[in-house]
């Protein structure tokens, strides 16, 4: 009965449309356990600091509170914006700052927390802005690495998953603000357009 129940709620609903598909890349499961080690690398490698943690607003929000919860310790965190892919799935290459942190970053334990690194010209850009702050270390953590679309001369401090060139989402990642609420990174496939580039 419960698992009955259990199946049928409507948070195992991927709430996909038509034609739309996705299939699961890496299940949630592996995303907690990844998070964790994740966690207690950064924090063995600060294990006294306050963690300033900052990230791009939509994507990286759960990500962030999940490892925000993972890592012990004083923890802060503060969110910026930058224009994004809207509804496309392939970047237009351009990154422009929509909203600023709220607070300085000078003389902070920086933790830059990305969802994903794609071509690498968000972070270029944001490791660019956040070093003339002057904050005391910074490092960069990226839940997935889509390492063959580099193109920015850029890498992270700590990666979850190195993934093939497919166009994700799920665990916070979005196609056109959806399916961000999906609990495992899934591929998404568009009706008459393949997501693969
Ligand atoms: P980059 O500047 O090309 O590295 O792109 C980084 C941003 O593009 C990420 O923070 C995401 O918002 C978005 N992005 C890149 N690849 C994907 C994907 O496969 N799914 C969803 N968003 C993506
Ligand atoms: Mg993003």
């Amino acid at each position: 009965m419960a698992a009955q129940r259990k199946r049928s709620s409507s948070k195992s609903r991927p709430g996909n449309r038509p034609g739309e598909t996705i299939r699961i890349l890496i299940s949630r499961t592996r995303v907690r356990q990844r998070v964790r080690q994740l966690a207690r690398e950064i924090r063995r490698d600060f294990p006294k600091d306050t963690l300033h943690l900052v990230a791009v607003l939509k994507g990286s929000v759960l990500f962030l509170a999940d490892l925000a919860r993972e890592l012990g310790g004083e923890v802060s965190f503060d969110f910026l914006s930058v224009s994004s892919y809207g509804k496309s799935t392939a970047s237009s290459g351009e990154v422009k700052l929509i909203k600023d942190l709220d607070v300085s970053i000078e003389g902070r334990t920086v933790i830059v927390v990305e969802d994903i690194l794609d071509t690498g010209l968000t972070l270029k850009y944001l490791l660019r802005l956040f070093e003339g702050r002057k904050p005391k270390h910074m490092r960069v953590v990226v839940l997935l690495d889509k390492a063959d679309r580099r193109v920015a001369d850029v890498h992270a401090d700590y990666t979850g998953f190195t993934i093939p060139n497919e166009f994700v989402v799920g665990y916070g990642l979005d196609f056109d603000e959806r399916y961000r609420n999906l609990a495992d990174v899934c591929i998404l496939q568009l009706p008459h357009a393949p997501a693969k580039k």
